[in-house]
């Protein structure tokens, strides 16, 4: 393989136009993009205007049988992964793969045999767990567990053993968000199967990656498949995962915060752009910048206040919904992800999150979505999770 890679981009839609050709641009491992492939011919070429891919197809397979490429990214609808990844992997190409991996576990299973079978790279982009919020999140949290330093004021339960309950760690997320963030094709049942599969996985993946080896045991979700749930996930340790979601919010409000509690301790991050550190003396807020800023001159404080102050100055300027979210950006740690994933190609290191990892977040969404349908918690099995593919 060439010491620069050769990239392909399946599905050119909004996500490809303000993640993927970007991080492309910014990875001194790419040479170009030779490819800019969708079904709308539209989107291909306004893709290829804006990141010089050379060629333009609405057809995949002149992208994954293409001898000169060696990575493809997709970034399609959720029904089109499976052909696209088992063509590209027969053909030995690497794969940066948009979330979910897939929306069914039969999905799951040609896409883990497919990459298997042909020993390829693929890494799906559930990339929560690369941003600094977050990464400073964990960080403290194992800190606290194993150095654990309270307030001086603090009452310190000396008169008896600590119960169970009081020795594990709690892990909430809160979303919410304007329903209008969510196309139609996101909710349809065949081309989305809703927010829990298409974006719930991404929070389910990270609880998965906070508790490291703790495996899941039960799920239990309330509310609806398609874009109002809450779902809570217990770990064999007894650490649990809880998160809500309302599509009912407002863009004037940031979507996602973070909490972790645990041993007379609290870690907050609110959406990426502040942590807040309850209950270990000394320990100060932590800002973190965002990636794109279009409003420099408000809000130098960063932070919440400052993200806040730049939003209220975005709203006032921006006239579409496209413009609104493009033009200030937290670190999600997308680039990061998608960087890490260059290098296990470089250097044949396994990926961030892999198609088992993958196959998890969507295994545990459908589990999840059947909780609700049955109103009744559900256990996560064994051998569904230590998933056996023969290839
Ligand atoms: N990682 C993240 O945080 C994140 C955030 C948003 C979206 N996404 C994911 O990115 C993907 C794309 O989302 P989007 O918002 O850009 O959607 P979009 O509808 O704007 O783009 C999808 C594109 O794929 C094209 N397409 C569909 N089937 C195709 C096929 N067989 N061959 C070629 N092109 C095909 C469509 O024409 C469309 O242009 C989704 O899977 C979504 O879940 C990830």
């Amino acid at each position: 393989m060439s010491e620069k890679f050769v990239i392909g981009q399946i599905g050119c839609g909004l996500f490809a136009m303000a993640h993927h050709g970007p991080n492309v641009m910014q990875n001194p491992y790419i040479s170009r993009i030779k490819w800019a492939c969708d079904i709308s011919e539209k989107k291909a070429k306004e893709y290829a205007r804006k990141f010089k891919a050379e060629k333009i197809t609405d057809s995949f397979t002149d992208v994954t049988t293409d001898p000169e490429v060696d990575i493809i990214l997709i970034a399609t609808s959720h029904e089109a992964r499976v052909p696209i990844v088992e063509s590209a992997a027969k053909h030995g190409k690497h794969i940066f793969c948009e979330k979910p991996m897939a929306m069914t576990e039969w999905e799951c299973y040609q896409i883990i045999r497919a990459v298997r079978k042909n020993k390829i790279k693929f890494c799906v982009d559930y990339m929560r767990s690369t941003a600094p919020a977050v990464v400073a999140l964990k960080r403290e949290w194992l800190e606290h567990k194993k150095n654990p330093e309270h307030q001086s004021w603090r009452y310190v339960e000396t008169k008896r053993e600590k119960f169970l309950e009081e020795k594990v760690t709690d892990f909430f997320v809160r979303v919410q968000d304007e329903s209008a963030s969510y196309g139609l094709r996101h909710l349809d049942p065949f081309t989305g199967r809703g927010l829990i599969v298409g974006e719930a996985g991404h929070w389910l993946d990270l609880a998965c990656w906070l508790f490291d080896n703790d495996r899941p045991v039960e799920i239990r979700a309330w509310g609806s498949t398609r874009m109002r749930y809450g779902i809570h996930l217990s770990f064999q340790s007894g650490n649990a995962f809880t998160i809500t979601m309302t599509p009912n919010g407002t863009f004037d409000y940031p979507k996602e915060v973070y909490e972790i509690a645990h041993d007379g301790a609290l870690f907050r991050m609110e959406f990426f752009v502040e942590n807040q550190y309850y209950g270990r003396p000394g320990k100060e807020k932590e800002i973190f910048p965002l990636t794109h800023d279009s409003q420099p001159g408000v809000g130098r404080q960063g932070g919440l206040s400052g993200y806040l102050e730049k939003q209220a100055a975005n709203h006032k300027k921006s006239t579409t919904l496209k413009e609104e979210w493009l033009s200030i950006q937290t670190n999600h740690g997308l680039e990061k992800m998608f960087n890490a994933f260059i290098d296990s190609v470089r250097n044949n290191t396994p990926t961030l999150c892999d198609e088992i990892d993958g196959y998890h977040a969507t295994y545990l969404a459908n589990l999840a979505m059947k909780s609700i349908e049955v109103n009744h918690p559900l256990p996560v099995s064994v051998d569904k999770w230590d998933y056996y593919v023969h290839v």
